[in-house]
């Protein structure tokens, strides 16, 4: 069967109303329908001009017959010089309302054709549980109710065909248990997270699908949407929702376990006036810490654990004026970065026989680094540096030296944290000028795109606490509440 194009379309509606198979018992007498107002009824059909909504009068009288087991309304615009586009679309019959169709309960067949159908309202078909055809064909529909269907537990054939459908609503053909064929040709798909579930139901349904393909986006588009997996759609998506203010000024943030508590650990600003650094590590089953020391002649210095305290070790750096010690892994070898206000940050290495740390490198046209954080994305290890004023960076260990990923302004950055929850990898960079920028890394391009804003006055510190599978993150803050959020991912699909 051919579809009459779209545009041929004249605007006089035309309900031509059709009974076919009309089974009659044997020897019972035929009684013609009553025919509806505006229309012209012959023993199987009729023909109405101008109608404005589906007849009720007609259907409940064929219904009546009892032979009857199917109905066609094909509902068709033909040419007329009489009748307007607008004036058409005025009259309101653009789309197919709840309970249309109660009146006429035994209906096996319906069959819609027309040119301004836009709409199926929710519970359209509501009173036909033996509704087993039905095609709404060569319209307008361009959104249909998630409850459109409902009911329609019979339905084995259902047509979408030759619409204006960029998306179906989720679980729209749910409860149709029956359906073996669906036809969504025709109609511009947008192969989204909206659409998700439909690839989904085509790999599980038992129904056949005729060949459809997608409008879009333009990774998709003209592939065809039967092939598509559900697993190649990436839905989740994640933010920081605001959780809670603690009504107090803090300069770092952690979080501790105790017994079977978490506890919220803020360093009150009041006990620490200069904001110094210290990493705790092991090496070998041994326990050091390091200190950085900013003060003028200071020298960051490893302590190790004798056995009854920590003592003295190292020292390392003296008159740099440290602001920030990191310790981490450079190929299974223990590392500490110092940054200092006076030079670029200095890389050491732990040589195993001496004990001690060496320098190894320096991490170059880096002046004035106020701190170093590292993380690993697929085994590659980058650090997040952080400058007060100037570009802040991200930088990759390219096996001998650190170089340079990405460039970030900062406008009075005192932190550039990165955070990992899950396969989620975040930077964050706060500023005592502006809001703290959140940046999620694009394992696509290999690099940090914004993601999110936080309102933070003056922020010092990010730490992550997991609690009862719930993951939040705490903000210190220098001059305003320490903020607490809570870390949720969001299915883009649902
Ligand atoms: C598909 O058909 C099989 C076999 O008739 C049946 O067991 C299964 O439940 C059906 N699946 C769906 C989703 O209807
Ligand atoms: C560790 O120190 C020793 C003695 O100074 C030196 O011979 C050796 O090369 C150093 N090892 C490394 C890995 O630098």
């Amino acid at each position: 069967m051919g579809y009459p194009g779209r545009a041929q379309g004249g605007w006089m509606l035309l309900v031509w109303v059709a009974a076919v198979s009309l089974l009659f018992a044997e020897g019972r007498r035929v009684r013609p329908p009553r025919c509806p107002v505006g229309c012209t009824c012959t023993k199987d059909n009729a023909l109405c001009e101008n109608v404005r909504s589906v007849p009720h009068t007609f259907p409940s009288d064929v219904v009546s017959l009892g032979g009857c087991t199917s109905l066609i309304f094909l509902i068709l615009l033909d040419k007329s010089p009489f009748h307007s586009f607008r004036s058409f679309v005025k009259s309101g019959f653009n789309e197919i309302v709840g309970a249309s169709f109660v009146h006429t309960p035994a209906l096996q067949l319906l069959l819609f054709t027309a040119n301004t159908l836009d709409f199926i309202d929710e519970d359209a078909f509501l009173g036909l549980p033996h509704l087993e055809y039905l095609f709404i064909e060569n319209n307008r529909i361009a959104s249909i109710s998630p409850y459109a269907f409902r009911g329609l537990k019979s339905l084995i054939h259902l047509s979408l065909a030759y619409n204006n459908l960029e998306t179906l609503p989720k679980d729209v053909f749910k409860g149709m248990e029956a359906l073996t064929k669906v036809d969504l040709r025709g109609n511009n798909l947008i192969c989204d997270c909206k659409l998700k579930w439909l690839v989904e139901w085509i790999h599980q349904t038992n129904a056949t699908l005729d060949q459809i393909y997608c409008s879009g986006p333009p990774i998709y588009q003209g592939k065809k949407i039967n092939d598509l997996l559900p697993h190649s759609f990436d839905c989740m998506t994640a933010e920081f929702a605001s959780y809670q203010s603690l009504k107090f000024e803090s300069i770092s943030v952690g979080a501790f376990t105790f017994g079977d508590d978490q506890y919220i650990q803020d360093i009150d600003i009041l006990k620490i006036r200069k904001p110094n650094d210290i990493e705790t590590f092991m090496i070998d089953g041994e326990s050091f810490f390091v200190i950085a020391d900013s003060s003028k002649a200071g020298s960051t210095t490893v302590y190790k654990w004798n056995g009854n305290g920590f003592y003295s070790h190292q020292s390392l750096h003296p008159w740099f004026r440290d602001t920030d010690v990191e310790h981490l892994e450079i190929g299974n070898k223990p590392h500490l970065i110092l940054s200092s206000s006076s030079q670029r940050p200095v890389v050491y290495q732990w040589n195993r026989s001496q004990k001690l740390f060496e320098r190894r490198t320096d991490i170059p046209d880096m002046e004035d680094v106020f701190s170093v954080k590292h993380f690993k994305v697929k085994g590659e290890l980058f650090i997040c540096l952080t400058r007060f004023i100037g570009d802040s960076k991200v930088m990759r260990w390219d096996g001998a030296m650190f170089k340079e990923v990405q460039t970030f302004p900062s406008r009075g950055s005192m932190v550039f944290q990165p955070v990992s929850i899950g396969n989620w990898q975040y930077a964050i960079l706060g500023s005592d000028y502006s809001l703290t920028q959140v940046y999620q890394w694009d394992t696509e391009r290999g690099q940090f795109v914004p993601s999110q804003e936080l309102n933070i006055q003056a922020p010092r510190a990010f730490s992550m606490v997991s609690i009862d599978n719930r993951v939040f993150l705490l903000a210190s803050s220098f001059k305003g509440k320490t903020q607490i959020y809570e870390h949720l991912l969001i299915d883009l699909s649902n």
